[in-house]
């Protein structure tokens, strides 16, 4: 059998670092109130990492293949597949697929973004699942890389000191051992309108407000609830349990939303990789970056069992279950 294996992992971070007081301070600036104590007790976040002008998700995206095509040992001319997840595309097109590719200097391969917001990189490392075992590729690039900080309404501090910028990847071969044990994805539409950007492009103007729109409790509600059928769906389809599980990898949007999923899968905090306190919520970035930082931080460690699970607009939520 043909499995599908992470043999390297990358990231970046903007080097601009917003802490809370850096934001109660920006936030002020517009009439807005809000406070360290209250984003950290109800979020978990101390800081968030935003983007210059005029870097993009490609550019940070770019850093992290590199970062994760050395740690594999892959050069970019054996790359045969790349998709990015990502709802801050560059361009409306064509797809940061595309301008990845050229940046990292490949051509020939297929690439295409995947659009489903917070679940993205959960979405891409399944597609690219199937197309390494059915015989498509060989080694992808899959990688998670937004710029939320251009969809925030710092009017609204309900949601803009919840989100920050990034990029992570991993390289995905084909192997005779596994690698990734079971993907599970599901989205429901008719939730789209609570978390959504709902601008869009026409006659050469953006039409309808191109900012993030959240109702925070509904989100929170729905989350908890797919996260553990989802986690119980991947571990089921391997024929694992939860006490095989060596790291909890989640989607960094709340602290407390992977709490609640921890303590249903009965799993101690110690088990469960967290970035959210210094990265914010990089949306479809979040997953790779937290696990580039566990392997580099030698928490995650090859052949440990880890869960990666998200949770996102559209609503979307999805796990993977793998061995490093
Ligand atoms: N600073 C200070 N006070 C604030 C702030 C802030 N930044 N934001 C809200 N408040 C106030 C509110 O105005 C409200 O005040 P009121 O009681 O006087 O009206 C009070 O705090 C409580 O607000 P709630 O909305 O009830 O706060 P809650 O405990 O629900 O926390 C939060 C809000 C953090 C957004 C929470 O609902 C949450 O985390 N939801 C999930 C969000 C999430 O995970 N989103 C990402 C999904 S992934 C993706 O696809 C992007």
């Amino acid at each position: 059998t043909r499995y599908a294996r992470i043999s390297g992992t990358g990231s970046y971070l903007p080097p601009l670092r917003l802490t809370n007081a850096d934001m109660v301070e920006r936030l002020a600036a517009g009439g807005v109130e809000t406070s360290d104590e209250w984003i950290v007790e109800r979020t978990g976040i101390r800081a968030r990492h935003f983007v210059a002008d005029g870097v993009f998700a490609s550019d940070m995206a770019a850093e992290a293949c590199r970062k994760a095509m050395d740690a594999a040992g892959v050069d970019g001319n054996e790359i045969d597949l790349i998709i990015v997840a990502t709802s801050t595309p560059d361009m409306v097109f064509p797809s940061t697929a595309a301008i990845l590719q050229h940046k990292l200097g490949i051509s020939g391969c297929p690439v295409f973004d995947v659009q489903a917001v917070c679940s993205g990189f959960i979405y891409g490392l399944t597609v690219a699942d199937a197309m390494i075992r059915t015989g498509t590729a060989k080694k992808a690039l899959v990688v998670g890389a937004e710029v939320f900080s251009r969809l925030l309404d710092f009017s609204d501090r309900t949601t803009c000191v919840l989100f920050g910028d990034g990029a992570g990847a991993v390289v995905l071969e084909a192997s005779d051992v596994p690698g990734i044990l079971a993907t599970d994805i599901h989205a429901d539409g008719k939730h789209a309108g609570i978390l959504c950007v709902p601008g869009h492009v026409s006659g050469g103007k953006v039409l309808g407000d191109p900012l993030l729109k959240m109702d925070g409790q509904a989100v929170f509600k729905l989350a908890v609830g797919v996260l553990e059928d989802t986690a119980r769906a991947v571990l089921t389809k391997a024929g694992r349990s939860e006490a095989d599980i060596d790291w909890l990898i989640p989607h960094q949007a709340n602290i407390r939303i992977m709490q609640s999923t921890a303590r249903k899968l009965k799993l101690p905090m110690d088990k469960v990789v967290v970035t959210v306190d210094e990265q914010g919520n990089t949306s479809a970035a979040s997953i790779p970056l937290a696990l580039d930082h566990a392997v580099r931080a030698g928490q995650v460690k090859k052949g440990d069992t880890l869960l990666l699970e998200g949770v996102g607009g559209g609503f979307t939520w999805g796990a993977v279950l793998l061995d490093l």
